[in-house]
């Protein structure tokens, strides 16, 4: 393999750059290219099989034109539908990312579990798999929250947060606990730590905020262990699909992360 080959990191937005983050924590010169499907955005409100559709074939296409080491799908709604399907086109190693059930389950000490994510995540199966699988015993409260991806997506350009979007995820979840106090939060999108400030100021210090980002990371890290990498030789790639408008405003939050300007697919 190429050494200077990349790590291709995906998402339908900005929201695979908290995963992007805690990958630079771990791999710090690591030559990544992060793919941002802006034409797609939002997932959360399509259906199964226009997501899987959609990821697997950009992702296919993305593989043979970058021939990366490993490729992460940095987006849970994404994974939970269609990582099997991706792991069955591409020849490299597939990471995905899945709600944070498991950590959430081991945190808590009330019982009672909020998790936050898209529409499509918190209805699949994967979700009820991993929720039997490691949270039997708790109760897990799932709430869609969309108007939180665009909210991450405006801050990240720089703009405001309406606090009411974010009071109104927690007025919801608490409508669902009734008389429990939920104490851990699963931020089941990638998009949703972007907002962990604003989200930390709704539930207070009580609750604890979980979510992958670190997990995967660590899972790629060990994946390419041992591999020949070098850091790549400019500063990493920030691919968008769709008109190279959809990233305006984005630069200062790119450049931060080392990124150099946004490039079209
Ligand atoms: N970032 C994605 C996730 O983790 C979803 C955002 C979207 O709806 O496109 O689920």
């Amino acid at each position: 393999m190429d050494k200077s080959s990349p790590i291709l990191l995906f998402d339908s937005g900005v929201g695979g750059l908290t995963v992007y983050d805690a990958l630079r924590e771990v791999l710090p010169g690591a030559p990544v290219i992060y793919a941002a499907d802006l034409a797609g955005l939002p997932y959360g409100t399509k259906t199964e099989a226009q997501i899987a559709a959609r990821v697997a074939g950009l992702l296919g296409r993305m593989a043979e034109r970058w021939q990366p080491r490993l490729a992460c799908i940095a987006c849970n709604t994404a994974s939970t539908i269609a990582l099997g399907m991706v792991r069955d086109v591409l020849e490299i190693p597939v990471v995905g990312t899945v709600p944070a059930i498991k950590p959430a389950a081991a945190m808590t000490q009330t019982g009672t579990i909020g998790l936050v994510g898209t529409e499509a995540t918190i209805r699949q199966r994967y979700v009820d798999d991993l929720e039997t699988e490691f949270a039997a015993g708790k109760r897990l409260l799932r709430i869609a929250a969309p108007g939180l991806v665009q909210a991450a997506e405006a801050k990240l350009r720089g703009g405001p947060v309406d606090p009411a979007l974010i009071a109104d995820v927690r007025d919801r979840l608490q409508a669902l606990a009734g008389d429990e106090r939920i104490d851990t939060l699963v931020l089941a999108c990638t998009h949703f730590p972007l907002l962990a400030e604003e989200l930390g100021h709704a539930f207070g210090p009580d609750v604890r905020q979980v979510d992958g980002a670190a997990g995967i990371a660590r899972r790629i890290a060990h994946l390419i262990e041992g591999q020949n990498l070098t850091p790549s030789p400019g500063p990493n790639r920030f691919v968008v699909t769709g008109p190279l408008a959809g990233a305006i405003g984005l630069e200062a939050a790119l450049a931060a992360r080392g990124f150099g300007a946004a490039q079209a697919f």
